[in-house]
Order: C-alpha cells, then structure tokens, then sequence
C-alpha cells in the first residue's frame, strides 16, 4: 500500500530582499521582505511525497538523482509535519498512521538547475506543500509558511502567488515570522518578468554564509535594517495596492542596490553582480530615461542574473531594448518575430539565456506522479 500526492510550487524573486538571520536554526531574519511569485509554466519544481509501511528509510531523488535528507533544516521540516499530522493520528483512530512510516520524495525542476536560478525556494515549497498534501494537513498556507521558513528562509514566500510579504516577526521561537499574501494574482496580472540568465564561472558566496558575514561586519547593514527597510516595506505594500508600476519599480531597484551595497560592506567584501548585471543597470537606466517615465525594473539575487520587471503595457518597449542586445540568444520564443525583425542589432556578450515569464499562482495539486508503483522515481526506470 503506497498513498502519494503531487503539487507544484513556483519561484519567487524578492523586491525587497531578505538578506541577515536574526536565529540561524529557526531560519529568522533580522527584516520583513516582499516578493513576486513567478508562473509555474516557466519555473516550477514538480514534487511526489509517498509514503508506505514497506518504506525501509526516507529517501530523496532530485532531478533523478539520490539526494541527502539528512540536512539539519531537511529534518526540521520533516519534524514538523510528522508531528502535526501525528495530533490528527492521537485523535482519531481510524486514520492511517502515516507519521510512522518513511518517506519517499522524488522531485524535478522544469528548468535547468545549472542556471544558477533560486531553486530552493521552489524546492522546499513543493516538499512542505505535498508532505502537507499527503497527510491531508488542514494547516492554513501561513503555517506551512513557518515550516518552508525553516528549511531556506525565501522558501517560505512560494507558499502563495501574487505579491507575498514575509513578516519577520517578534517571538524568539519564530511563530510569527511568516509568509502572508500582499495581493493575488488577479489583482495585477499584467505584470511580467524577464530573466536574463548571466554566465558566470566563480563559485559565488552561498547566501547563507554571506548573510552571516554581512550581520557580523557590516554597519551599513544596521542602517538599513533599522531605517530603510521597515519605511520601504510599508511603502512597497502600498505601491502594489495601487498598482504603481514607478514607484513599485523604483523601490525594488533601489532595495537590489542596497543589499548589494551591504555586500560590497561585509568584511571581506561579497560580490555578485559582474560587468555583464553592470550593464544591464545602465541599459534599464537608459530605457527609464529614454521613455521619460519608469518602465522597467532590474533586481539581483545572490548572483549575477538579472530579473526586470515589467507591466505588460510597456511590453514591446521593454522587449525590444533588451532585444537590441540579447536577441541572439536562447528563450526568445514568439517574441523573437515581434522584436527580432525591426531595429538595429548591438550583440553584447556576457547573457547565455533568456527567459520572459509573468506572475504566477501558489502551490498546485497535480495528479502528475513521479514515482512508480513501487514507490521509486519513475524516470529511474
Ligand atoms: C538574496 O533564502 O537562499 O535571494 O534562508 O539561508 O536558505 P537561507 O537563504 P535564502 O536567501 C535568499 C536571499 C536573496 C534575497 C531574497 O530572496 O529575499
């Protein structure tokens, strides 16, 4: 006997960056963020939870190959909701007791992992989200928010789409530091987003470690935490509710600049944006400029990708400046007849991909299953 359940959950790129835990194993930051939960039919981690008495251990498969669960935040999470769904097991008799028995996961990406793309943000929305699903949890998004916080503290804004604030909470156990919806999907589904995957050979710092050199030594960072962000999260909130794309655009290049701004203040310093995410900001610039009004935002993570934002609105504008100069790579799909045939060409190098993507809704229920009747990956057959 083998119960299963599949969900997809999506990536989310923030606006205004987390970035410094205030607790390392609870996963609580030392400020609130805000985030764009991305569509599914771009970016999406897809994630069987099975389960059996004939289970021997918990197994992991990521994109086909066996992956350790043996990760201190990994078993946080498993903790958690095999004690949530033991409470329903304790009061009622007749359930299964699925809390026994071991996991299998089997969970794939739909894009490539090797573009340095958060994937662990999707990743362990998609295990909480069908673990919660598998054990038939009536525990509300938010709450399986705190759970996702703990296994990578992004993950827990991919529990909703739309717009998605992360409240960083007061209590030291962490029970109000969680995920809420600012606004859904059909509140602004004009937005849009394109991704400019930026080749890059160095390691870069893995944001855990770097946020915790950031804390520790820089005093910029305690300005910002302390003035900038509470002031811009309110605003940011606001900018949303009014669907105003300057401000809103405005805010969320300004934040990326500041968090890279605090990295460029740790000791030793952090980089992550290189030459080709420089010239992305003075391209942006320029289209800002050129249209007289703020039409595009860029914004960088913890590496040298660029994410711009964008109404659909100003789509061809945005679109055929970004084209002039990367149109000769992949990703371009339709659009490449609407941008590719009019205007002139200046190749820059430096962008291996494109990838044009709007906003998206939260985790999805799917009867798509990994695994085989066995209870092992199916693609491992
Ligand atoms: C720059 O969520 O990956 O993308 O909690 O240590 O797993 P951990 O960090 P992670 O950090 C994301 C940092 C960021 C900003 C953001 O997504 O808000």
């Amino acid at each position: 006997m083998i119960y299963q359940a599949s969900v997809t959950a999506p990536v989310n790129i923030a606006t205004l960056k987390y970035w410094g835990k205030r607790d390392k194993d609870l996963n609580l930051p030392t400020n609130s963020s805000i985030s764009v939960t991305l569509s599914q039919n771009d970016l999406r981690t897809l994630t069987t939870a099975s389960t059996s008495p004939d289970f021997a251990t918990d197994q992991l498969w990521l994109n086909g190959k066996i992956e350790s669960l043996d990760t201190p935040r990994t078993q946080a999470c498993l903790y958690d909701l095999r004690q949530l769904r033991q409470q329903m097991e304790s009061k009622d008799d007749t359930l299964p007791k699925l809390s026994q028995y071991k996991l299998h996961i089997v969970s794939e990406n739909n894009f490539p992992t090797a573009a340095g793309l958060a994937s662990s943000a999707a990743g362990f929305a998609a295990l909480i989200s069908a673990i919660a699903q598998l054990y038939n949890l009536p525990t509300s998004w938010s709450d399986l928010s705190k759970i996702a916080r703990k296994g990578s503290g992004s993950a827990c804004r991919s529990l909703f789409g739309g717009f998605v604030a992360w409240e960083m909470g007061t209590l030291a156990n962490g029970e109000d530091s969680q995920a809420v919806e600012v606004a859904p999907l059909s509140h602004w589904p004009s937005l849009k987003a394109a991704i400019l995957v930026v080749s890059d050979d160095k390691k870069d710092t893995p944001s855990t470690s770097g946020m915790q050199l950031t804390v520790r030594t820089s005093e910029l960072f305690k300005y910002r935490v302390e003035n900038v962000v509470p002031r811009r999260f309110d605003q940011m909130k606001q900018a949303i509710l009014e669907k105003d794309f300057p401000q809103f655009a405005n805010l969320t290049m300004q934040d990326s600049n500041q968090f890279h701004a605090v990295c460029l203040d740790s000791w030793p310093p952090i980089f992550y944006l290189n030459d080709t995410s420089k010239r992305i900001i003075k391209l942006v610039e320029k289209l800002n400029h050129d249209a007289q009004k703020t039409i595009a935002a860029y914004t960088f993570d913890a590496g040298p990708n660029a994410v711009i934002y964008y109404d659909e609105a100003n789509e061809s504008q945005v679109l055929s400046a970004l084209y002039k100069h990367y149109g000769h790579v992949d990703g371009w799909k339709g659009a490449k007849e609407e941008y590719g045939s009019s205007g002139e060409v200046d190749k820059w190098s430096g962008v291996s991909r494109v990838i044009l993507t709007s906003i998206g809704v939260g985790p999805q229920v799917t009867s798509e299953s990994l695994i085989n009747e066995a209870g092992l990956p199916k693609n491992a057959e």
